[in-house]
């Protein structure tokens, strides 16, 4: 059974929790529902306890991966949905009576300000200091990425040809006068990549090149990064910088228009011949406050398995994290290419100079 989000809202006075467990953990688990079954599993450990999952990420293909974790451990996860903005309020008003115990968002930026701002605690996990690149986590262990995204250029197949094309840099260049497209300046994965770019040159040769892109700008910054693919298809702008996986999306659409869209545009990963393509990663940490701190461990070590990884990035359009494992087919038919290395964790050390330097210079 499928309960929308919005009548489980009301039903829960203010609380989206979307897995079978109802609305609170005194609320007895719903007959017929999957995740408090799989309690029931001969091979999960009875009274293995719960975990109560804060997830900004909002995918169906998430719940297989809650039910397999609770059918190999027997802790029940207890999934508590919101963008990351109203998790992180919630946890505020709940204090320190938060029952959160995992939270999970995208952008190391994010992971970086709930962690400044004391949402999160430290933890040691060979398992995942194993799994996870050095520079895909926080060193001292508050957050960790489970999937990596690519900030790509797509461009107009009918335009563009992808011998025009090498650099985020390059993009500044007058020959790109009125023909860029990307979304504003709040949103947090431009903030990452000017964030990087500041690491990588410091703040004057960042400026520099923010400028040349907004003078190149075709409109001013609207929607997000799928209007930018449309505007591209459309050739209301010749290029647009977007994550890869707004692009796999549209090529597995069934919607005609958006087949159309997905067949007008390729995709280019920049900055090959130099540090790589801007990387970024949707990830978690244990909450600050964690009632069942060992469980939300154990969780987050299950989403460094290969098996997690397989549905986690996989069927979000990710790039997984553990290197044995392969993205699935319309990413990986995006063709292989050189990451950049940078520590994803300056992303977050760099926000406020981004937002600053955005802010100075007129990005919308
Ligand atoms: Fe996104």
């Amino acid at each position: 059974m499928k309960i929308s989000r919005r009548s489980i809202i009301a039903f829960c006075s203010g609380l989206a929790v979307v897995v079978a467990v109802g609305c609170t953990n005194q609320t007895p688990p719903v007959e017929g529902d999957t995740a408090a079954d799989t309690n029931n599993s001969p091979s999960a450990p009875a009274n293995a306890g719960e975990i109560n999952l804060y997830s900004a990420r909002h995918y169906d293909t998430d719940d297989a991966l809650y039910n397999n974790f609770t059918k190999e451990t027997g802790i029940k996860v207890n999934l508590i949905e919101g963008n990351a903005d109203e998790l992180i309020e919630r946890m505020k008003s709940e204090g320190k009576n938060s029952p959160a115990d995992v939270f999970i968002t995208v952008d190391a930026g994010r992971l970086w300000r709930a962690q400044e701002d004391g949402f999160l605690q430290p933890i040691s996990s060979e398992t995942l200091e194993k799994a996870i690149p050095a520079n895909l986590r926080d060193p001292k262990g508050y957050w960790f990425g489970f999937s990596k995204r690519a900030r790509v250029i797509v461009y107009n197949l009918g335009k563009v040809k992808p011998e025009d094309l090498s650099t985020y840099e390059a993009l500044a260049e007058p020959k790109w006068k009125g023909r860029v497209c990307i979304r504003s300046s709040d949103n947090i994965y431009n903030q990452s990549l000017v964030a990087s770019k500041i690491e990588d040159k410091g703040v004057e040769e960042a400026e520099k090149w923010v400028k040349g892109l907004i003078a190149n700008f075709a409109r001013p910054p609207e929607g997000n990064d799928t209007d930018q693919i449309k505007a591209v298809a459309a050739g209301q702008c010749d290029v647009a910088l977007v994550n890869h996986y707004y692009l796999a999306r549209l090529k597995q659409a069934t919607d005609a228009e958006d087949q159309d869209v997905a067949q007008k545009v390729g995709v280019f990963f920049p900055n090959q011949k130099e540090e790589g393509t801007h990387i970024n990663i949707s990830g978690g940490g244990v909450a600050v406050n964690s009632p069942n701190k060992d469980n939300a461990v154990k969780f987050l070590e299950y989403l460094a398995t290969p098996e997690a990884q397989e549905i986690f990035a996989n069927q979000a359009n990710e790039y997984p994290v553990v290197s044995d494992v392969k993205p699935n087919p319309a990413v990986a038919s995006f063709g292989e290419f050189k990451e950049s290395k940078l520590d994803v964790v300056t992303y977050g050390q760099k926000n406020p100079d981004a937002v600053k330097l955005m802010d100075r210079v007129g990005w919308k």
